[in-house]
């Protein structure tokens, strides 16, 4: 594999989280694949669960790790052809990224949405531009649109506790004071439509995700309605795409509780506003896999980096 920017990546799905539950029982069976290789984890946003089960997961594969918060730290790229830069940036994304692909075997790069421009954020120009110009592979940490890192994660947390063959998967929105990029929802759809599963999206009216995405799934915008019958519950904000980047309502009723979970497992990726988008009391009890989520962010980085390494 060359490089993983979407779940679209992904060779077969049961085959990867097979093979990532393998490697969660033996996380250093592969521990020489990455020897003397190095990888270089750019950071233009801030990552608590990223950062670390990233780097957890290519030391585990014996890889060296650089990390740079290039947000902070780095000068500000131009994406731009032709572009006369006589203005803020300093760097051309073509130099910085063929530079970066002289210390490094493997670049892995979270850039998020800015939210005021939509054309501008699908372009994705940072991840787009690093996996044009840059000579190595380029691994997606949350992109403007994606976040396929986490939805490999949440798919070997539904195979490892789902009780029946074909569960109800509900997606639902919550409320959340700030406008959120709709990454993780995306690839969180994306990464279901490739599983045998009864799945259903529930928002309010005018938080309707990129239809491209979104096409052929269920949407139920009554909560309620949607929520019956779920054995699988994964939670999550997002800000309104066609009002782009808009915070339409903050309405609590459309938090998770413990009466609208029912007998659900919870699921979130985290960071979560609790009492916003859950209750304390969903989130401290045994339904929620959100933890169980973030360890397997380990083996979803894991997988991904020993398919790139074993095509190296
Ligand atoms: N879920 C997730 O990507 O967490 P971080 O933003 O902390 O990396």
């Amino acid at each position: 594999m060359k490089h993983y920017l979407t779940v679209d990546d992904i060779a077969s799905l049961p085959d990867w989280v097979d093979e990532a539950i393998n490697l969660k029982k033996d996380p250093y069976q592969f521990e020489d694949l990455g020897k003397r290789k190095t990888i270089c984890l750019l950071f233009f946003n801030n990552s608590l669960r990223t950062r670390l089960s990233t780097q957890k997961a290519a030391m585990s594969l014996g890889m060296e790790v650089m990390i740079m918060n290039f947000g902070n730290e780095g000068w500000a790229l131009e994406y731009g052809d032709g572009t006369v830069m006589d203005q803020g940036t300093s760097e051309h994304i073509k130099e910085a990224a063929q530079v970066v692909s002289q210390y490094s075997d493997i670049v892995a790069i979270r850039a998020f949405a800015g939210l005021k421009d939509k054309e501008k954020d699908e372009a994705e120009e940072v991840i787009n531009g690093f996996s044009k110009y840059a000579s190595i592979p380029v691994v997606n940490m949350e992109s403007s649109v994606g976040h396929p890192l986490q939805a490999l994660a949440d798919a070997i947390t539904l195979k490892e506790n789902k009780a029946k063959k074909r569960s109800k998967v509900v997606l639902s929105w919550a409320p959340h004071p700030k406008a959120l990029p709709h990454a993780v929802a995306n690839s969180f759809i994306q990464m279901m439509k490739k599983q045998d599963a009864d799945f259903v999206i529930t928002h309010p009216k005018g938080y309707e995700l990129n239809p491209e995405i979104t096409k052929g799934c269920t949407i139920e915008y009554n909560q309620d309605e949607a929520l019956k019958g779920a054995d699988f519950v994964y939670v999550k904000n997002w800000s309104s795409y066609s009002d782009y980047g808009k915070v339409l309502s903050t309405d609590k009723n459309w938090t998770i509780t413990k009466e609208k979970l029912g007998n659900a497992k919870f699921m979130h990726c985290l960071p979560v506003r609790r009492n916003m988008i859950v209750d304390d009391a969903v989130l401290d009890s045994g339904q929620s896999l959100v933890v169980e989520q973030a360890k397997n962010r380990v083996f979803s980085a894991q997988i991904v980096l020993k398919k790139i390494l074993e095509d190296i």
